[in-house]
């Protein structure tokens, strides 16, 4: 019999979905939760409004742009197994927020428009996966519309990701004669029927194999004849299905459908269950973290604030990446090196989060607090772990942020700080005449700060271009040294929302002047 701990892992799938926007993310993710029954599907439509109302004003942005900043957690069952999901933000401008999301999970579903293929959103999430090693499963999507050909569709994956491609089901036809899929894997026909819209239905029939006459029973001639053709040339060219080597990141297992009709999101979910990783060992600078030793480990991926307006509270996002978890457990903070009692976790379901007694490797729980949790914070029974891996990153594009009203300083510098904390853009205060500035990696996220601060701290601001070039963190190991390059370089200093020191260069020469002449000063690009 297995040990309690190491059935709760092996039962757990956590993942992403990574695409391109409008490819279908939000619509397969809304399938799943029906599947998994964490939404009704009468509830849906509902639920959509009710979401639509109780989203805060900042979240015009998203709205306005098509877009979705907030990205969040939603864990459901489905045939024994607990799959926690964890949404990226899709839009195309960088974010920080999905890669450090890409930290935290085991695997990643990557969901292509049928009619696009591989864009360039795609390939980026991608290319975060192949340095994780995150195994992926396809997904094409909108096999209803006209599409490319799904050969064609292969070969771009093959290419364009340099990773080796097998069909797990296959479509027969495409657009207005969309018929359904073979299902390689299972020997089935599975059945699309228009006629159920939204609901949970195809119809799936068991096959002997391609020569069994049910296929000549349920499809058109052609069809039957075109699949029977299809799947030999797929044997002959495709390798089978190997799971070793898709779990290693060498090979994508594709699966066909329609997320909008509901149609092959069944199987999707079954392969996940079947073959996607359970919760992998997580890399620490010193040793491997096995998802089944005893001791609770566990890092803060994401932050984030105001989640219910009510609570002016934040939730740091927690990957448990070892042992049994449980509500009002005292762990230690490794940064601070702080004991913290867990008094009140969360998980979160569809809309709703909840308090929860226990959690295990893979699980995502929110940790309410008031700001001493930050990005990259680790949490455990006591020993000093640093997980690594998560990314930080370079603040390339830097403005000035002003309070339109003059008498609203301190309140513009809480505000940036809480923000900054969040890891929502990276604050800086210059130290001769205390102006902020704020640094980003895309440009999106001038315009997601600046509104946060308007709605969420009812401060009007406005961002202004500088003529910095870039920010680079000082450090030295001889004081004496660094107080002196402070005390000379006083006019290009500014510290961080750590009260860390900062060296903000006007250009390319000034910052490789000042590097040459101090040589006892390193200088990084990101903290
Ligand atoms: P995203 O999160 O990846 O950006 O994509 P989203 O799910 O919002 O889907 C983008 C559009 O594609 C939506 O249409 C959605 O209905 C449509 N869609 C998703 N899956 C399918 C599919 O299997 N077949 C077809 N034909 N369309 C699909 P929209 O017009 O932008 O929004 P809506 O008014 O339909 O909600």
């Amino acid at each position: 019999m297995m040990a309690p701990v190491e059935n709760f892992v092996s039962r757990r799938r956590t993942f992403a979905i990574i695409a391109h926007p409008d490819a279908g993310k939000t619509t397969l993710t809304e399938k799943l939760l029906l599947f998994g029954g964490a939404i009704q599907l009468a509830g849906m439509v509902k639920a959509r409004g009710d979401r639509r109302r109780a989203r805060s004003d900042w979240m015009k942005v998203e709205q306005e742009r098509g877009i979705s900043v907030a990205s969040s957690v939603m864990t459901f069952d489905f045939n024994d197994i607990t799959y926690n999901l964890l949404d990226t933000p899709g839009h195309e401008d960088f974010s920080e927020d999905t890669y450090r999301t890409l930290t935290a999970v085991d695997s990643a579903i990557m969901v292509l428009d049928a009619a696009k293929g591989i864009e360039s959103q795609t390939l980026k999430l991608f290319e975060v996966c192949r340095l994780r090693n995150i195994p992926i499963i396809t997904f094409v999507n909108k096999m209803d519309r006209e599409s490319l050909d799904p050969f064609e569709l292969m070969d771009e994956v093959e290419d364009k990701l340099q990773m080796e491609v097998t069909p797990a089901s296959w479509p027969i036809g495409m657009g207005r004669d969309f018929k359904g899929c073979y299902d390689l894997l299972k020997d089935e026909l599975v059945l699309f029927d228009r006629s159920k819209g939204e609901a949970l239905s195809a119809t799936t029939i068991t096959c002997s194999g391609l020569d069994d006459q049910l296929i000549d029973e349920k499809l058109p001639p052609d069809q039957a004849a075109k699949l029977r053709e299809d799947i030999e040339m797929i044997r002959a060219i495709c390798p089978p299905f190997d799971v070793e080597s898709y779990l290693g990141g060498h090979m994508t297992p594709v699966f066909f459908g329609s997320a909008v009709n509901n149609f092959g999101v069944r199987e999707l979910l079954q392969g996940i269950g079947q073959f996607a990783p359970s919760p992998r060992p997580q890399k620490t600078v010193d040793r491997l973290v096995d998802p089944h030793e005893e001791k609770v480990t566990g890092f803060v991926f994401k932050i984030q604030a105001n989640m219910d307006p009510k609570h002016r509270d934040r939730i740091a996002f927690t990957r448990i990446c070892s042992g049994d978890f449980k509500r009002g457990m005292k762990l230690f903070h490794t940064r601070t090196e702080k004991q913290m009692v867990i008094h009140s976790p969360l998980m979160f379901f569809a809309q709703d989060r909840e308090m929860v007694e226990d959690a295990y490797a893979g699980d995502i729980i929110g940790i309410p607090n008031h700001g001493n949790l930050r990005i990259g914070d680790v949490l455990t029974e006591g020993e000093k772990l640093k997980f690594t891996g998560i990314p930080s990153f370079a603040p390339e594009y830097l403005q000035r942020i002003v309070s339109d009203d003059p008498l609203k300083a301190k309140h513009l510098g809480n505000a940036l700080q809480q923000l900054a904390e969040e890891g929502v853009a990276r604050v800086f205060k210059t130290l001769l005449d205390n102006a902020w500035i704020v640094g980003v990696v895309g440009m999106l996220q001038f315009d997601v700060l600046a509104d946060r601060i308007r709605t969420e701290y009812n401060l009007p601001v406005k961002l202004e271009p500088t003529s910095l070039y870039t920010a680079r963190w000082v450090f030295s190991d001889d004081a004496t040294k660094l107080k002196l390059f402070l005390d000379n370089n006083r006019g290009a200093m500014a510290i961080d929302h750590d009260g860390d020191p900062v060296f903000m260069a006007r250009n390319a020469w000034h910052l490789n002047d000042t590097m040459d002449k101090n040589p006892a000063i390193k200088f990084t690009a990101t903290k």
